[in-house]
């Protein structure tokens, strides 16, 4: 199955070979993304195949991302694979989250179920195949600390050499630990997201090391997995609305990207709308889709939120974002820290938990059915990105009265389960119970 690479700029659309080493449209600078022109095949058939890998030891059948591997086919040689059994992620029905976001009914695909605790892996396993398909033993990321942590371990289970990019006392410790933990080289630079992706852009291209932000298309496809997967599991009823986080917007061109062609190629007949959720400080998506014109998107220059992972002021994929969420006739909406700590609350008292990003979507969801643009008895699923552990610190600091946003104002723990201290004695305690 022949991949090509071609410009997604409407007006350029010029295709490059799957092995050149680029990021970008040579000729006019647009984003890439990956082709698959002659893709044919009977997509019921292919559906099959998939469930019946569902049983099967293969390493390869058993990852939720290389078990779709006809969807993502832009690798010959599956040798070049490492696979660490990424996706396999479930669906879970949360009925008080559900309530909660003036919804009948409400699923979460939980991609924190991960290896390394978040979606990146889905993608990372494609971008390290890539990687190693080039023969480049050197790879390179900035990241607001889920990407890196993801890198660091394909990186090391595959042979290579890791270097990371974070900015400098804004990621998680979870995250930067799982960084160190894996062997990565790590710099926490003095910048925000947006200034260290434009120097590993140049350090990457000096040196000769692999870029695997997600502006690389190859990571894109492996997030596609999400939502096919997604489908498989739904045995192909396909929702009224997705709803996701949106930090750099490569997840949401991935979606939008997986639904487009999986229409196309015949395995849905309708897609869902795409709705995106950005937090208030850091939602230059939101103001571009509400503008007047969509032509330009403006950088937040200092973005500022609690929930780190989606700490991004200048979206490298807006683009491809704008198109996607625009055509599935989505939305986008944009939700306060109150509105983030009290909806990732409810996620946990739902006994499913996540990190603080990943509830910006339940958060968004609770405005989106006040306002009416999603109908309370739409079938939604939203997705959680991240595991609930990648950040203990924002769930104690809540718990316990002391969470801050970022302007200095308190935080409400309006769902506060404050642990108590008590003596060695069954009498008080007793009294407590
Ligand atoms: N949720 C989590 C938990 C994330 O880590 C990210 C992005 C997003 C949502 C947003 O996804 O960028 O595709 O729109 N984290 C990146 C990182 C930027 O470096 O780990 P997006």
């Amino acid at each position: 199955m022949p991949a090509e690479l071609v410009c997604f700029e409407p007006g350029c659309r010029t295709r490059f070979a799957v092995t050149e080493v680029i990021y970008n449209c040579p000729r006019c600078g647009g984003l890439l993304e990956t082709d698959y022109p002659e893709w044919r095949s009977d997509a019921e058939q292919v559906k099959a195949v998939w469930r019946a890998r569902r049983t099967c030891n293969m390493p390869l059948d058993q990852s939720g991302v290389w078990r779709y591997r006809e969807i993502i086919p832009f690798v010959e040689n599956l040798d070049s694979v490492i696979s660490l059994r990424e996706g396999n992620t479930p669906l879970l029905a949360a009925p008080k989250a559900a309530a909660y976001g003036g919804l009948d009914r409400l699923v979460f695909k939980h991609q924190g179920f991960n290896p390394t605790g978040s979606f990146k892996d889905n993608g990372m396993t494609c971008g390290v195949a890539q990687a190693r398909r080039l023969g480049i033993d050197r790879v390179a990321c900035v990241s607001t600390g889920n990407t890196s942590a993801s890198m660091a371990a394909y990186a090391a289970a595959g042979g290579l050499e890791a270097f990371i990019f974070i900015p400098h006392g804004n990621i998680s410790f979870g995250k930067l630990a799982q960084a160190l933990e894996y062997g990565a080289r790590t710099f926490q630079v003095q910048a925000n997201f947006d200034q260290i992706l434009a120097l590993v852009r140049v350090l990457a291209e000096r040196l000769g090391i692999y870029l695997l932000n997600s502006i690389n298309p190859f990571r894109i496809e492996g997030q596609k997995t999400i939502v096919v997967e997604m489908l498989d599991q739904r045995d192909w009823s396909v929702p009224d609305w997705i709803v996701l986080p949106g930090g750099n917007l490569g997840n949401t061109s991935a979606f939008g990207k997986a639904l487009r062609e999986l229409k196309q190629w015949g395995f849905i007949q309708k897609v869902p709308r795409l709705a995106v959720v950005q937090a208030d400080g850091a939602a230059p998506f939101f103001d571009l889709y509400h503008a007047a014109q969509r032509d330009r998107l403006n950088a937040v220059a200092h973005p500022e939120t609690l929930a780190t992972a989606i700490k991004i002021g200048d979206p490298v994929s807006w683009p491809k974002a704008l198109k996607e969420v625009s055509e599935s006739l989505g939305a986008v909406e944009r939700v306060s820290e109150q509105e983030i700590a009290d909806a990732k609350a409810v996620i946990g008292k739902s006994g499913i938990g996540c990190e603080p990003a990943s509830a910006a979507t339940l958060a968004g969801i609770r405005k989106l059915t006040a306002t009416g643009i999603i109908r309370h008895d739409a079938d939604v699923v939203a997705v959680l990105t991240g595991n609930l552990l990648k950040d203990p610190e924002y769930i104690y600091r809540y718990h316990t009265g002391q969470l801050e946003a970022p302007d200095g104002n308190a935080i409400q723990s309006t769902f506060c389960n404050r642990p108590v201290v008590v003596p060695n004695d069954p009498e008080k305690i007793a009294a407590l119970l």
